[in-house]
């Protein structure tokens, strides 16, 4: 348990713990109380940096949408942030194949291997049951070479297929990869940078499916027929899709964040065709990069930016993807000891090692109710010995990170949103948004916070929020059925 009062007096001096000892108790209460509250007064000051108000939030939604325009149009996409990526992917799915599909997905610190069988229900409505096996991707691997990475992904398929027997089928292959792609076509497109803390050397610039399709090739103990690669948001929006039909928007936060959404044809100048609609990987973990954030980026940000594999880049995303939370909280809570309203004014060794605050540690705080006892032990095995009062100004911190990050995070939703109103002139805009990631599903109050943010940002939208289940490996298949059947199309 947290420590009693009189051990979270600041106590700077030994004289002031004495004279206190010496009072009557009533008295050594009352300067006991205030001198906490000072602590917790004093920290709350420093978090109102976090504060976003709503014509804040209204000014980024806007900034957004001018980034979002800029790169949809020809002439100024080369120098937007925010690439807003043609998929390929088109509004007017024709049926699919029906059948076993093998589904990739690559974007985080696991990669997983699925086996999905695509199929009618009694109703005659699609459904897809799904096997799936996680695989854990070291760091070594994330940072080596492509042809480490593509080594190993080949190796863990080939582990999958000799799991369920099924090494002599050549089966269709949908590629869920979840970083930015400049698409050529539904299956082939080169990898414009790494973000979320990979960096093998030789992918960027190159076609991702093409690096796949040698890796298999090298080993020579199993075929595939890749035939979709799609981003994560990507999948995510088709898997809720075929639950709801408006579902035309997807998001992801987790390790990193992103949406895509269904734009006209006709806004999307990188692709010829004026008819129906694309769906755009907007890629808006990217605002920021080239200065749009500066006003709101906090000394936090700029470390947490500094120390990253991608200076400069992907800065939005540092706000609010669950690779930086916890990193941003650790910092915070260094600058707290610092200006000595928390632990003593000691940070422990673990406290000033990056890193060590994981993610999941701000959810299972902000997820303790009234006795702190989690927050306690998180912070007793960061080798910091922590009052009651250190638990609640802990606790603060990692409340306003995150709510910070929820409506930041609630002004690019707005942003889309808005804009796909405006492309569709409607009274009232009825949308259902798919969602997925770590921090989304599992923190307490992000979902929350962000819906409340979302709605007073949209006015004349009526929005649905779903959550989806397995949607990087649902959704690929999903693409892959479609594209699937769409070749054999092509090609009669
Ligand atoms: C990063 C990637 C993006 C992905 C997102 C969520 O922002 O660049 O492609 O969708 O993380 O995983």
């Amino acid at each position: 348990m947290c420590r009693n009062t009189l051990q979270f007096l600041t106590a700077d001096t030994v004289q002031e713990v004495l004279i206190f000892n010496s009072l009557p108790t009533n008295t050594r209460m009352n300067k006991d109380m205030k001198n906490v509250s000072h602590s917790f007064h004093m920290a709350e000051q420093i978090l109102t940096e976090f504060d976003l108000h709503r014509e804040e939030l209204e000014e980024l939604m806007h900034r957004l949408q001018q980034e979002m325009e800029k790169g949809l149009r020809l002439e100024s996409h080369e120098d937007a942030s925010v690439k807003m990526l043609p998929t390929y992917v088109r509004s007017t799915p024709d049926g699919s194949e029906v059948g076993d599909f093998l589904a990739l997905d690559l974007g985080g610190t696991n990669f997983r291997v699925m086996l999905a069988k695509v199929g009618e229900d009694d109703h005659g409505r699609w459904k897809v049951d799904t096997n799936h096996q996680m695989y854990s991707i070291h760091e070594d691997i994330m940072t080596g070479t492509a042809e480490m990475l593509f080594d190993y992904i080949a190796e863990c398929i080939s582990d999958f297929l000799d799991r369920h027997s099924m090494k002599h089928k050549k089966l269709p292959l949908g590629f869920t990869f979840s970083f930015p792609v400049r698409h050529e076509d539904i299956d082939k497109g080169i990898l414009l940078n790494w973000t979320k803390g990979f960096k093998a050397s030789g992918a960027e610039g190159n076609n991702i499916v093409g690096l796949l399709r040698d890796a298999i090739k090298r080993r020579g103990d199993f075929e595939m027929d890749v035939v979709a690669m799609v981003n994560d948001t990507v999948a995510t929006m088709i898997s809720c899709y075929y639950e709801d039909h408006r579902c035309e928007v997807g998001m992801i936060v987790g390790t990193g964040c992103n949406a895509c959404y269904m734009e006209e044809m006709e806004n999307v100048e990188l692709v010829e065709g004026e008819e129906g609609r694309m769906c755009i990987n907007t890629e808006w973990g990217a605002f920021g990069d080239t200065g749009e954030l500066e006003d709101f980026r906090l000394e936090y940000d700029r470390v947490v930016d500094e120390n990253s594999l991608n200076p400069g880049q992907q800065l939005y995303e540092k706000i609010i993807g669950g690779k930086y939370l916890g990193e941003l909280v650790r910092l915070v809570l260094l600058k707290l000891v610092n200006e000595n309203l928390v632990f003593n004014g000691e940070a422990s060794e673990m406290l000033k090692t990056r890193g060590s605050f994981e993610t999941r540690f701000v959810s299972q705080i902000e997820s303790d109710s009234g006795n702190m006892k989690q927050t306690y032990n998180i912070l007793t095995g960061l080798g910091l010995s922590a009052s009651e009062m250190d638990c609640r100004i802990v606790h603060m911190a990692c409340e306003r990170v995150t709510t910070r990050a929820a409506r930041m995070c609630a002004s690019g939703l707005a942003a889309v949103i808005n804009r796909m109103r405006e492309n569709r002139a409607e009274q009232t805009l009825i949308i259902t948004v798919g969602i997925d990631g770590s921090v989304y599903k599992l923190h307490p109050s992000f979902k929350h916070k962000f819906h409340a943010a979302v709605r007073e940002l949209t006015p004349r939208c009526d929005i649905t929020f779903i959550q989806s289940e397995e949607g990087s490996g649902r959704g690929a298949a999903l693409v892959s059925a479609v594209a699937y059947k769409m070749s054999f199309l092509i090609g009669q």
